[in-house]
């Protein structure tokens, strides 16, 4: 849709409401992707994985978006998305450039967002971003679709640049739900992908970006059921418990963690949110002993069960798991698969995915 609004109309507008302006031209919310959509990701991401193994193969995917510039700007804490979305984009050959710190850029000299961004976008093709402030995705969006500057796919479209929200506030961190989803799908492929099953998220709920996009995501595969194990105060907030039961997902809260764990598909654990407490000593909130998923825990999972954790993790995860023989334990591969999933993402956001055909082609000949 047109970008009819003014900045301050399109943000007042909800998530959902936000959706048709945004179509597939950025990535800001999970909702974003549909079934059809996400079972895509997953396939090329696969496929990228395959190429960059082959002879030859990584040479060729480096060539798919040689000319192209990115920016991560990323003004909040981060290594792995920072550093998986750097990689997936050396994978592709993109050129990349960072600011990491506002106090270094105009913006400490007052400069608003959107006259930064637009500066941004004056010189680069991509701007990922991650920013404390939930609205700054969206007002980066907003500010791509109203400056001047194009860019030209590979299949003709002529679009503004790009943005990805690579976590925003406490809210939404889509890229990370899709390579959830991924290693979801790896791991439970021997017994019929997500569909059907049970999933146990524990942590803080509430202010956890990662498991509020995962949980939207889950709305997309039939007959997923939710456990939320939090204390009260940690506990999933009504704007994503309503959105499940607008789409049928059954879900229910949880007051520990061991209840859950023999009825659990997969186990998705988060360390608890405390840069939001504005803590007046130094340290972080210790995890509530009743949602550590602690290493005898493995005892209680079914066979087939994945641990997954977004990183960075603390206390809610015994470090004995770290180096146990055990293939349930997948947070170690969720991160690698990270790099390919936003690989996958890159390729389809630029309109790439036939250069990944012809890079295959190649590779096979
Ligand atoms: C998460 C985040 O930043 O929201 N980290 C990540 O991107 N893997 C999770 C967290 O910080 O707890």
């Amino acid at each position: 849709m047109e970008m009819d609004l003014s900045l301050e109309d399109f943000l007042e507008l909800s998530e959902e409401e936000q959706l048709p302006y945004i179509g597939d031209r950025a990535v800001l919310y999970a909702q974003q992707f549909d079934r059809p959509a996400l079972d895509e990701l997953c396939a090329v991401a696969d496929r990228c994985r395959a190429l960059a193994k082959s002879p030859g193969g990584a040479a060729r995917m480096a060539e798919i978006l040689r000319y192209r510039m990115a920016l991560n700007f990323f003004v909040q804490p981060s290594s792995r998305t920072f550093m998986s979305f750097n990689t997936a984009q050396a994978c592709l050959g993109l050129n990349r450039m960072s600011v990491r710190d506002l106090a270094i850029s105009s913006m400490s000299k007052g400069e608003s967002l959107v006259d930064s961004v637009r500066t941004f976008i004056s010189y680069v093709d991509l701007v990922v971003m991650r920013h404390s402030d939930e609205l700054a995705a969206p007002a980066a969006f907003w500010t791509a679709t109203k400056a001047h500057r194009r860019i030209t796919l590979p299949d003709g479209r002529v679009v503004p640049v790009p943005i990805i929200n690579a976590g925003s506030g406490t809210r939404q961190h889509p890229t990370q739900a899709l390579l959830d989803v991924y290693t979801l799908q790896r791991s439970l492929r021997r017994v019929g992908g997500l569909d059907g099953k049970t999933l146990l998220l524990a942590g803080d709920l509430k202010r956890g970006r990662t498991v509020r996009s995962l949980s939207m995501l889950m709305t997309q595969y039939p007959g997923v059921s939710l456990l939320f194990a939090a204390p009260e105060r940690y506990q999933m907030l009504p704007d994503i418990t309503d959105a499940l039961d607008r789409a049928g997902v059954s879900w229910r809260p949880l007051d520990n963690l061991v209840d859950g764990l023999p009825l659990a598909d997969a186990v998705y654990m988060t360390r608890i949110q405390d840069e939001w407490d504005k803590l007046d000593r130094k340290g972080f909130v210790r995890a509530d002993h009743r949602f550590v998923f602690r290493k005898e825990h493995l005892d209680l999972l079914r066979p087939h069960a994945p641990l997954l954790h977004p990183l960075p993790k603390r206390d809610e995860l015994d470090p004995a798991l770290d180096y146990v023989d055990d293939d349930r334990v997948a947070y170690w591969r969720q991160e690698r698969n990270g790099m390919w999933m936003r690989v996958g993402l890159l390729l389809r956001l630029f309109g790439a995915l036939q250069a990944l055909d012809e890079a295959e082609a190649a590779t096979r000949a």
